[in-house]
């Protein structure tokens, strides 16, 4: 019997997990109009026979001017939701653990290209190009389009386009919903000072930054069915002296868990290429120590992301109560099994989709029938 805490189940409302391995959002870049299409139906049902206890499907615009590149899913039309609820059922079929959407809109980092393209933002001449709004007409950097400062009719159309995809994933069957508040996208710019320069009762003071992502926060808790969770995923810090930071992220903790939200996702970064974070300061759990201050100070519950690549890793993370989930986005990519090999390592034992019974190393070298 294995005493592994990663390998224990975790209930969120009336979502039973079987383990704390979260495959973290991840935006493809190869949606058509927002749908979703056979890449997805791969990438997603590898994923769903991965053993991971949770998967996040990727960043999800609410609207077409939501998402961040042309490539990214939507789910603001009736096409977008046939195409994802193909892809989901899919994945119920062969698959067996829970399945909740990153609900996402980008802000003034949409209308960017495809990564591997190049980075950036698409010219204002692109026939690809969109609109782009944000709390004020401040653009990301030099180079990115000026958004339009969202007035009180964008607020609510933003609001309520949040509201109809949350509607819209419970309609598939979708578990739960992340509320994408990190990364420098829409409601991480309402939060910064760095990107909301307002003189609103939404700009200014902490408590008015943290209006308008509570209020999304409220209107999809409205509708979404009570025994479902809802959680959200921050960036702890902007890593921008002035910016927000993690004594801000752990007062919005609070306030979200008056209201009800069963998780914090923490990730850090992306307001903007001023950060002083670069690629060269990446280190193992390089964001932990942010999900355990969180934690801690707030008592809500956290994901850790960021660098988790080891098994024995990941369980000292939730064993010593830093948080109570682990996501991993590159490393599943790499090596889609490490659920599987991670439980071996920690002696517990993974669900193996029965056609794969027989790669369990218990089998051994037996030789095929
Ligand atoms: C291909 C790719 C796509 C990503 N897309 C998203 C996304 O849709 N939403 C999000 O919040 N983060 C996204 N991220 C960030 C990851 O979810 C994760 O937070 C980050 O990569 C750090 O985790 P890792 O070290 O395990 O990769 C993406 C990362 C990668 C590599």
């Amino acid at each position: 019997m294995s005493d592994s805490k990663l390998f224990t189940p975790i209930k969120l409302r009336g979502l039973e997990l079987a383990n704390r391995i979260v495959v973290s959002p991840m935006c493809q870049f190869s949606a058509v109009d927002g749908n979703m299409n056979d890449w997805h139906v791969m990438h997603l049902g590898n994923l769903a026979v991965s053993g991971a206890g949770l998967i996040i499907v990727e960043a999800t615009g609410v609207e077409l001017e939501g998402r961040i590149t042309p490539g990214c899913t939507g789910l603001y039309s009736d096409d977008n939701e046939a195409a994802m609820k193909r892809v989901l059922d899919f994945c119920r079929e062969h698959g067996n653990g829970g399945i909740g959407i990153q609900l996402a809109h980008a802000g003034r980092k949409a209308s960017s290209a495809i990564p591997w393209d190049r980075f950036g933002a698409l010219g204002q001449d692109d026939e690809d190009a969109y609109p782009t709004y944000a709390p004020s007409a401040v653009p990301y950097s030099d180079g990115w389009p000026t958004p339009a400062a969202l007035d009180k009719a964008g607020l609510e159309r933003v609001r309520g386009a949040f509201v109809q995809a949350a509607e819209r994933a419970d309609r598939m069957g979708f578990d739960l919903i992340e509320i994408h508040s990190a990364h420098g996208y829409l409601l991480h710019s309402f939060l910064s000072p760095i990107s909301n320069q307002r003189d609103d009762e939404y700009g200014g003071s902490i408590e008015n930054r943290m209006r308008f992502p509570l209020q999304v926060f409220d209107a999809i808790r409205a509708v979404w069915p009570e025994n479902k969770p809802l959680g959200i995923r921050i960036s702890a810090t902007d890593w921008i002296e002035g910016g927000w930071d993690v004594a801000a992220s752990v007062a919005l903790a609070k306030e979200l868990k008056a209201r009800g939200c069963d998780f914090i996702d923490v990730s850090s970064g992306g307001i903007s290429p001023a950060q002083s974070f670069s690629q060269d300061d990446l280190g193992p759990g390089y964001q932990s120590a942010f999900a355990a201050e969180v934690k801690r100070d707030s008592g809500m519950t956290t994901i850790a992301v960021g660098l988790i690549t080891e098994p024995q890793q990941a369980e000292h993370i939730i064993r010593s109560g830093q948080a109570d989930m682990i996501a991993m986005a590159r490393g599943l990519l790499y090596n889609p099994r490490w659920p599987w090999h991670a439980a071996r390592e920690l002696g517990a034992e993974p669900d193996y989709p029965k056609q794969y019974r027989r790669a369990h190393p218990s089998f051994g070298q037996k030789a095929a029938p």
